[in-house]
């Protein structure tokens, strides 16, 4: 079976700052998969790295098993023309801490945005589309409701919506809740919870543990760019076998 995601060695550099230093893991198709880590230990940077907003400086990144951001030819690389990764980011949503909803269109609006302006889908295709998953993400009554009329938990919700409009085949979720009042992170559990289940592949970078226990199938422990330790949430979370991971844990659980 082709890995949904798979890293190799891979490493990022910004200037002399050595950031990501080796990564190698997989992640399989239909798995949710977690990443934790102290701040800066180069969570975010790996996710950017996934689709390409940030180029790696050495080692492979394969996603359902095409090199990101590159072609292979002989023993050569040669990086992909922008509307070459343009084409191939369609099939990631990616999720943020602050949502970066258009704010003069309505929920509905936002959602419709991509599938129109990306595929040139017809617009009632897109409309139906639209409807369907802020039905799915509880958000029905609120698709006439700009970004400003809707709590942060909402436009959360609406950001999800709006990333599964592409029919993504992975979804990236880059601590989705941690700018969210502690009321409202529960709905935006529920609808990743409700993603999971239905077999969505997805990489969450969480301060959730509880989410990584209950609905992770993997979980990775990183520190300071490297991977400290992998396995089952369960596994990781209460059997920590690495002094920098219950150190971590000792401070977030
Ligand atoms: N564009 C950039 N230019 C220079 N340095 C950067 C850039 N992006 C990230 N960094 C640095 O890379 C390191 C890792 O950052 P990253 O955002 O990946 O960490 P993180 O694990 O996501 O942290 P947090 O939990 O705070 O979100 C940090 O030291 C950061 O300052
Ligand atoms: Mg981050």
């Amino acid at each position: 079976m082709t890995a949904m995601v798979k890293a190799e060695g891979v490493h990022k550099s910004f200037g002399p700052a050595h950031i990501l230093k080796g990564i190698d893991l997989e992640v399989a198709p239909r798995e949710v998969f977690c990443l934790i880590g102290p701040s800066g230990s180069g969570k975010s940077t790996f996710l950017r790295c996934i689709n390409h907003l940030e180029q790696i400086n050495a080692g492979r990144l394969y996603v359902d098993g095409d090199l990101v951001g590159y072609r292979q030819k002989g023993d050569k690389l040669y990086e992909l023309k922008d509307s070459e990764v343009a084409l191939k980011r369609r099939d990631i949503g990616m999720v943020f801490q602050r949502f970066n909803l258009f704010p003069h269109m309505t929920a509905l609006e936002n959602v419709m945005e991509a599938p129109i302006q990306v595929k040139g889908e017809a617009k009632a295709v897109a409309r139906a589309r639209a409807e369907r998953l802020l039905d799915r993400v509880g958000l029905s009554d609120k698709a006439k409701n700009y970004p400003s009329q809707l709590s942060g938990g909402q436009q959360q919700r609406v950001a999800i919506a709006r990333a599964l409009a592409m029919e993504p085949k992975l979804m990236l979720f880059d601590e989705p809740t941690s700018a969210l009042d502690p009321e409202l992170v529960g709905d935006v559990l529920d609808v990743m919870r409700g993603l999971a289940e239905d077999g969505m592949t997805m990489i969450v970078v969480t301060h959730e543990m509880g989410f990584a226990r209950e609905v992770g199938d993997a979980l990775v422990f990183m520190d300071d760019g490297v991977v400290v330790e992998s396995g089952h949430p369960r596994d990781v979370l209460t059997n920590p076998q690495h002094d920098r991971t219950k150190s971590f844990l000792s401070k977030v659980l």
